[in-house]
C-alpha cells in the first residue's frame, strides 16, 4: 500500500509535488485555533495501517511545533505503521551551546521532542555549526540533503562571471562547494554579531574581482543584516549590483526591503520555506532521501 504525505498548513504546495515524486496519496491536517490561541489538530484521512510522510517547515517554529507533534502522535494512535517527517527547514539548530549561563540549548530538547514522536526525518542544511550531524542530537534517523549543488547550479545559469562571498569562516567549507560547483572564485567574510539584529561584517581585499558580479550567499536570510553590511561594503567600493543567494528565506519582517534597499539587484532562494524569492527547487531532493526512508 502506498504511503500518504500529509500537509501541515503552510506546507499544501511542496506536499503536492512530494507526493507525486513518492507516487503516494495526498492528505492534509487542519489546524483549530481557539479564542485562547490553543491549537487542535484534525487530521482528514484514514491513516490506519499506512506509511505517513508529515511535510511541514518550520520556521516560525513555536505556533507550528505542538501541532506537529500532536500530528505525529495522533497518527501513531490511529495506527499508521510508520510516520516520518520532511521538515524543510528546521528551527533551532543554531542554539546549539549555552552561550550564556542559564540559556536553554534549544537545539538538542527540539530534537529529543521530535525524536519521540517520528519514525524518521528528512530536512536542507539544518544549521550544524558545533553538533556536527543530525544522529548527534536526534535519536530517530534522519537525514540531511545539501542544496549546494542546486545552488551552484542556478549560479552558473544566472550569473555571468560571479564571485561568491560566504558570511563567514565557519561557513567556508560550504561556500567552497558552492563555489566548486558554480567554477567561481569566493571570498568569505569576517562578521562579529552582538545582537539579532547589531552585526559587523568586513569584506577581504575584492581588487582582482572587479569585474565579476558578487554573489552573497548564506544557508539562511533571517534579519538580512549579514548581507546587508556586505551589500553596503560592496556599494562602498563601487562593486558590480551583487546577488544574494540563499537556501532558506526565513526573512525576519524586514529584512526583503532592507536587502533591496542596499543594493541588492536580485534575491533568489530555495523553497525550503515558501518565499516570493523561492527560485529553486529542492523537491527532488527531499523526495529522493525520503524514498530511502519510505
Ligand atoms: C549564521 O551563522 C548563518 O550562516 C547566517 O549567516 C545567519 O543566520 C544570517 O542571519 P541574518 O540574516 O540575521 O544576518
Amino acid at each position: 500500500m502506498s504511503a500518504i504525505v500529509i500537509a501541515l498548513p503552510g506546507n499544501e504546495a511542496l506536499a503536492g509535488v512530494l507526493a507525486q515524486h513518492l507516487k503516494a496519496g495526498l492528505g492534509a491536517a487542519a489546524i483549530h485555533r481557539f479564542p485562547d490561541e490553543e491549537s487542535l489538530v484534525r487530521l482528514d484521512c484514514d491513516v490506519s495501517g499506512r506509511t505517513i510522510v508529515l511535510v511541514a517547515s518550520l520556521d516560525r517554529p513555536d505556533p507550528k511545533f505542538l501541532p506537529l507533534l500532536s500530528a505525529a502522535t495522533t497518527t501513531r494512535e490511529l495506527g499508521a505503521s510508520k510516520v516520518g517527517l520532511i521538515a524543510p527547514y528546521l528551527a533551532y539548530m543554531r542554539q546549539d551551546q549555552r552561550f550564556h549561563a542559564g540559556e536553554a540549548v534549544t537545539s538538542r530538547l527540539f530534537a529529543r521532542q521530535l525524536s519521540d514522536v517520528v519514525d524518521w526525518l528528512v530536512t536542507v542544511d539544518p544549521h550544524l555549526h558545533r553538533v556536527k550531524a543530525l544522529a548527534d542530537i536526534f535519536s530517530t534517523p534522519a537525514i540531511a540533503v545539501h542544496a549546494a549543488s542546486l545552488l551552484a547550479r542556478w549560479i552558473a545559469e544566472h550569473v555571468d562571471r560571479p564571485v561568491l562571498i560566504g558570511p563567514d569562516r565557519e561557513s567556508e567549507q560550504w561556500v567552497s562547494e558552492v563555489a566548486a560547483g558554480a567554477r567561481a572564485p569566493f571570498l568569505v567574510l569576517e562578521k562579529q554579531r552582538s545582537g539579532d539584529f547589531d552585526v559587523r561584517v568586513s569584506l577581504p581585499d575584492l581588487d582582482r574581482y572587479r569585474d565579476r558580479t558578487p554573489v552573497l550567499v548564506d544557508d539562511i536570510i533571517s534579519t538580512g543584516r549579514t548581507m546587508v553590511g556586505a551589500l553596503q561594503h560592496l556599494a562602498a567600493r563601487g562593486a558590480k549590483p551583487a546577488v544574494c543567494a540563499g537556501v532558506h528565506a526565513v526573512f525576519a519582517p524586514g529584512a526583503l526591503e532592507a536587502l533591496r534597499a542596499a543594493g541588492a539587484e536580485r534575491i533568489v532562494t530555495a523553497n525550503t520555506i515558501a518565499h516570493e524569492t523561492n527560485g529553486i527547487d529542492v523537491a527532488p531532493l527531499l523526495a529522493d532521501a525520503a524514498r530511502k526512508l519510505v
